[in-house]
């Protein structure tokens, strides 16, 4: 029996060149006619959508086309005067995730004053659980993704000690499998990126040293598939934004040169739009803008200079990370 890997084949036509013009123009007018269908059908991701509309605009020097005031104030209105949390936009109720989104854009802008910090401080010490895990939000749903936003929401607002960190490490660590990868609860199968996640949480708590590295790293480049785009788990095709999970891991890890870097930047070009702008999942698919920031992200990583260097921990420009002090563990 033949053994067939998932996979697509990049066309000789593709974009092998980095458009970075057409994709700031792309992420300068997406969503500005309000009335688009995918942008009514993606409203309970707003607050995110404005996190990596932003993050890519800052890493290709175009921060300055987005509407800065206006986004301050949008997330001020979406702070839930009550229990201190963020939603995706109001009036919708307030999660960890998109309060971390708004944690980061603000970051960016160096606004925090523009929400209740203690408020969001608040809203996250209280979905922490005595196994150390963290709820999403009030509905109770538990997943190593939370305790990563925890950690990273709180580190950037300099407030760590208003959790148990010890028992958020402990509950990652418990979901650690027997190949050195982690999944979404104790016993879940490895998957890039929870992966991320819960390395990106070692590496805010400074706790590397817990990591099964070479495991760990093997099975994140055994990713890579002969197109050269990365996979997140066994059997999967190729989709971009692994691109960042996986090797914003193995950055952390100090292990990038495990993948073939120049195939899996020929990937990521493939991935462009040359006629919109923006980044897609897989080539010859519609972009959007959760792809448009991890295919600059992960060509940063890849050392393109024509972006600016990205924290792989943060997944912010590495200038806002320095300005803030903050360091993250990175192995050796
Ligand atoms: C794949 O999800 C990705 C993850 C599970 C990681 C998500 C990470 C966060 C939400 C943390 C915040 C991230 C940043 C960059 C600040 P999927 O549901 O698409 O998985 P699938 O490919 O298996 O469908
Ligand atoms: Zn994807």
């Amino acid at each position: 029996m033949a053994f067939t890997t998932k996979d697509v084949n990049l066309k000789p036509d593709r974009p092998k060149t980095l458009l970075l013009k057409k994709h700031a123009d792309y992420l300068a007018t997406y969503g500005s006619s309000h009335d688009d269908y995918e942008y009514c059908m993606t409203e309970y991701l707003r607050m995110s959508g404005v996190y990596w509309s932003l993050t890519a605009m800052e890493l290709i020097g175009a921060s300055d086309r987005m509407p800065k005031e206006d986004i301050i104030k949008f997330i001020s209105s979406c702070q839930n005067k009550e229990n201190g949390g963020i939603s995706a936009c109001f009036p919708h109720d307030p999660h960890i995730l998109y309060t971390l989104s708004a944690v980061q854009v603000l970051t960016m802008y160096d606004r925090l004053d523009a929400i209740d910090v203690d408020g969001v401080v608040k809203y996250i010490a209280s979905l922490q659980q005595e196994d150390g895990s963290f709820f999403g939000d009030k509905w109770g749903e538990k997943d190593t993704r939370f305790s990563f936003c925890a950690v990273m929401c709180l580190s950037l607002l300099q407030r760590l000690d208003a959790i148990n960190v010890d028992k958020a490490v402990e509950f990652v660590l418990s979901c650690m499998n027997f190949d050195g990868g982690f999944g979404s609860k104790p016993g879940s199968e490895s998957h890039a990126g929870l992966i991320y996640c819960c390395v990106g949480t070692l590496s805010i708590c400074k706790r590397m040293d817990a990591l099964k590295v070479d495991a760990l790293a093997w099975w994140l480049c055994e990713r890579q598939l002969p197109s050269g785009g990365l996979n997140g788990r066994p059997e999967k095709l190729p989709d971009l934004c692994y691109s960042w999970w996986v090797m914003a891991s193995l950055t952390m890890l100090n292990r990038i040169r495990w993948v073939d870097r120049e195939k899996l930047e020929e990937f990521i070009l493939a991935c462009q739009d040359a006629e919109t702008g923006g980044f897609s999942d897989r080539p010859g698919d519609v972009t959007d803008p959760f792809h448009t920031l991890f295919g600059l992200a992960g060509l940063s990583l890849l050392g393109n200079t024509k972006i600016k260097p990205v924290n792989p921990v943060y997944c912010m420009p590495q200038e806002t990370i320095d300005r803030l002090k903050l360091q993250p563990e990175i192995m050796m």
